[in-house]
């Protein structure tokens, strides 16, 4: 018989050694339409799976007797310092996962040094966020049919001092996941399955859905009816808002609207990136949405090469989907990206043990990368060049 390893089944945080481990401990710890909401992708999942099999494809080649004893990770994100090339990435719905997720992801994100990015449709007001979290913060924006929400998000973040906008263009058209879709018999309401596996889920019950209420999309507030502002009559709502009509055009709107550094989030081809640079944008996340939109989409690492060569020299290069280890933000910053964001780690991290939890996934991961810096024998993000990845 083969040999079965196991995987991590202990409940202390400390022990958890990797990625995989705050996984699985999320997965024991929230109920299951939330954990399927977060760990899922779009469809038949290929383009999660392609994903992961893109950065196994790429091997490592260390370079040998290089002294890196002064090894460090600092490094400039868009032109301004950070303790680690890596960027919190925009998740909704946070405080679905953990009370009052938004700020405790940005409070750990300032006390690492690196930026955090808020999403459209957080649980916690972009207001609240600026005030208490500190730190390097950015605003992801969803432009919706109705304009006046993407305008009161801009004027609100600029009032608030965020740093810079990530305008998201890959979800013109709301992805199709099935598993997110499942715990519900119909749009918002969840199925008797649902309800009784969250009853065996009472710490996750009496902290995010008892003591403050159920979470509220608190960004939209002055937009949404009533009935749509919860995380679960919104999962019904919000996805019809996305609005099919977005093009170019609405870039120059935007930049009319925003003064602050521009990212345009959902790249994966040179013409866009091209494009993108071409209108001033600062910066492009190649990125398939963690691989919850299009299925069967190409991975960012694939295309990483190509867009870098074409508009490296002109704007900076994010990239995100899949990263789950050092060695593949090691690969990611080889190939040229400037940082990669970080989307479901940091959220299993949340999930496992509140800000314990994410402080565990940015101590594993910013390690981990140290580790691979110190082997590759680098001693700073610079020194990782494409020479130091090969295709399998
Ligand atoms: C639960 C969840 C919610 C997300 N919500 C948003 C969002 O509101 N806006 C956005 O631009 N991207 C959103 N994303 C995509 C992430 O910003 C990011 O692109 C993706 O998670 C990166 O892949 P990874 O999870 O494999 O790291 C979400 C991703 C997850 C997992």
């Amino acid at each position: 018989m083969a040999w079965q390893r196991r995987s991590f089944r202990g409940t202390n945080l400390a022990r958890a050694l990797n990625v995989a481990d705050l996984r699985e401990l999320a997965r024991r710890r929230i109920p299951r339409f939330v954990f399927e909401y977060v760990d899922g992708g779009a469809e038949d999942e290929v383009t999660l799976r392609g994903n992961r099999a893109a950065f196994d494809r790429l091997r490592l080649l260390p370079r040998t007797l290089i002294d890196t004893a002064a090894r460090h990770q600092r490094t400039q994100i868009l032109a301004t310092a950070a303790q680690a090339p890596m960027v919190i990435a925009p998740t909704g719905f946070n405080g679905m996962v953990y009370t009052q997720g938004d700020l405790v992801l940005a409070r750990a994100a300032a006390r690492w040094g690196i930026p955090f990015t808020l999403s459209t449709v957080s649980t916690v007001p972009l207001e609240e966020v600026a005030k208490s979290a500190g730190g390097r913060l950015w605003m992801q924006l969803y432009v919706m049919k109705d304009r006046a929400i993407a305008r009161d998000i801009m004027q609100r973040a600029a009032a608030c001092g965020y740093e810079a906008l990530v305008f998201t263009t890959d979800a013109n058209v709301f992805g199709n996941r099935e598993w997110d879709q499942r715990g519900y018999r119909s749009p918002g309401k969840p199925t008797l399955q649902t309800m009784f596996n969250t009853l065996r889920h009472p710490r996750w019950l009496a902290s995010v859905m008892v003591r403050n209420g159920m979470p509220r999309f608190r960004n939209l507030e002055s937009f949404l009816p009533p009935a749509a502002m919860t995380a679960l009559g919104g999962s019904t709502v919000i996805p019809k808002l996305f609005d099919a009509t977005l093009s170019w055009d609405d870039i120059s709107w935007i930049r009319q609207l925003w003064r602050g550094k521009l990212l345009i989030k959902g790249v994966l081809t040179v013409a866009d990136a091209e494009r993108a640079a071409s209108l001033g944008c600062d910066g492009i996340v190649v990125t398939n949405h963690g691989g919850r939109q299009l299925d069967s989409c190409v991975a960012p690492m694939d295309v990483l090469p190509e867009i870098v060569a074409a508009v490296g020299g002109r704007l900076a290069v994010l990239l995100d989907s899949g990263v789950r280890r050092g060695t593949d933000i090691a690969k990611a910053l080889a190939l040229g990206a400037q940082a990669v964001m970080i989307g479901r780690p940091t959220l299993y991290g949340l999930a496992a043990g509140g800000e314990a939890g994410v402080e565990r996934a940015l101590s594993i991961l910013t390690t981990e990368f140290d580790r691979v810096l110190g082997q590759l024998g680098c001693n700073q993000v610079a020194d990782l060049k494409p020479e130091h990845v090969r295709r399998r």
